[in-house]
C-alpha cells in the first residue's frame, strides 16, 4: 500500500484516459509517460512495492519481474487480449491474479486482417509506392494484377472470436468458401459460416487465404515454417495478425521471394519491431503494419476499462472481470 492506504500500482505506458482515469481515482499509481517502454533495469524499479501492474506486450512479466515487485503484488493486469509475455504458471503458483482485454478488439482485428488480405492481394501498398515514386505513367492493362476475392476459399487457423468474425465477413461478403483449423469445433461458425473443419494440410493446400488467429505457445511457435508455406498455394495470401513468432521469418522470406505464396500481409512481426532494413520489409508482396490491430478508438478504450477493472479488482482479490488463472 502506498500514502493513505492506496494500492500502489506501476501502469508500464500511457494507457487511453477512459481507463488511466479510474486507475488514478483509486490508487497511488506511477505512470510511465514516455514513448518507448521503461529499460527493464528501470521497470524491476519501479514495480518494487507495488500491489498491482499494467502491463503491455512489450514487458517480459517472469518470476524475475514478480521477485522486483515483492510478495505484495496481487495481480498483473495486460493492456493486450494476448498474454504471452506473462508467465502465468509462474503468477499462478504465487497466487497472483493476471487479466487481459478480450473482446472488445475483435472486431477491429478482423477488419485489420482483412485489411491486409484484401491489400497483399491487390497489392494496394506496391501501387501507392508506384505513384508517390512517379512512376504512374498511364493505364496499364498488365500491370498490378492481384488474385480475385469473390468465391475464394479462406484458411482460418484458429477459429475464436477473431478467425470467426474475419470467416463472418469474408462468407457474408465476398462469398468464400470457409475452412478452419482448431483443437475446438466452432459449431456456430459452422452454421453461420458453413465453415468446415479440416486437417492441417488440407486447409494448407486447399486455401486461397491463409489467416493466423490463434495465440503464441510452444505448439503454434513456428507452426508456419518452410514445410507449411511450400505445402501452399502459389497464388496464396499469407496474413499474420496474430503474434509474429508463429511464422518463422526467414521461411516466409524465402517464400515470398520464391514465389511459393504470392504475398503476405503482417500486423505483427518476429521481432518487433522488426528492423526496417530487414529483407522482408523491402519486398514489395510484403505488407507489415506495426502491430495496430487493435488501434480504434473503442478497442482502445474498452481495451482500457476492462485492464484498469481488472487491476483493481485483482488488487481486492475479487474475480478479475477477464480472467486468465482464475483461482
Ligand atoms: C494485441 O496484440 C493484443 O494481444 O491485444
Amino acid at each position: 500500500m502506498g500514502v493513505n492506504n492506496r494500492p500502489r500500482v506501476f501502469v508500464t505506458r500511457l494507457i487511453p484516459e477512459a481507463g488511466l482515469r479510474i486507475i488514478l481515482d483509486h490508487c497511488e499509481a506511477e505512470v510511465w509517460e514516455a514513448p518507448l517502454p521503461p529499460p527493464r533495469e528501470v521497470l524491476l524499479e519501479k514495480v518494487a512495492g507495488c500491489d498491482g501492474i499494467l502491463s503491455l506486450l512489450t514487458e517480459q512479466v517472469n518470476a524475475e519481474l514478480m521477485d522486483a515487485a515483492g510478495a505484495q503484488l496481487k495481480v498483473i493486469s495486460n493492456f493486450a487480449v494476448g498474454f504471452n509475455n506473462i508467465d502465468v504458471d509462474e503468477a499462478t503458483r504465487r497466487r497472483i491474479r493476471v487479466g487481459n482485454t478480450p473482446g472488445v478488439l475483435t472486431e477491429a482485428t478482423a477488419d485489420m486482417a482483412f485489411a491486409l488480405l484484401i491489400s497483399a492481394s491487390r497489392r494496394i501498398v506496391e501501387a501507392q509506392e508506384y505513384v508517390r515514386g512517379g512512376h504512374w505513367k498511364t493505364w496499364e492493362p498488365l500491370g498490378h494484377i492481384g488474385q480475385d476475392l469473390v468465391g475464394k476459399t479462406l484458411g482460418i487457423v484458429g477459429m475464436g472470436r477473431i478467425g470467426h468474425a474475419l470467416a463472418r465477413r469474408c462468407h457474408g461478403g465476398w462469398g468464400m468458401r470457409i475452412l478452419y483449423v482448431d483443437k475446438f469445433r466452432n459449431q456456430v461458425a459452422e452454421e453461420e459460416c458453413h465453415a468446415q473443419q479440416v486437417e492441417w494440410d488440407t486447409l494448407l493446400s486447399e486455401s486461397d487465404f491463409v489467416s493466423v488467429h490463434v495465440d503464441l505457445n510452444p505448439e503454434t511457435q513456428g507452426m508456419f515454417d518452410r514445410d507449411a508455406f511450400a505445402k501452399m498455394k502459389s497464388t496464396a495470401v499469407f496474413v499474420n495478425s496474430a503474434r509474429g513468432p508463429i511464422h518463422r521469418q526467414q521461411d516466409l522470406y524465402e517464400a515470398l521471394v520464391g514465389g511459393e505464396i504470392f504475398a503476405a500481409g503482417l500486423d505483427v512481426t518476429d521481432p518487433e519491431p522488426v528492423d526496417f532494413k530487414d529483407p522482408l520489409v523491402q519486398l514489395p508482396n510484403c505488407v507489415i503494419a506495426p502491430h495496430i490491430a487493435s488501434g480504434t478508438v473503442s478497442s482502445r478504450n474498452g481495451m482500457a476499462e476492462i485492464a484498469a477493472d481488472n487491476l483493481l479488482a485483482g488488487i481486492q482479490q475479487q474475480p478479475l472481470r477477464c480472467w486468465v488463472n482464475p483461482m
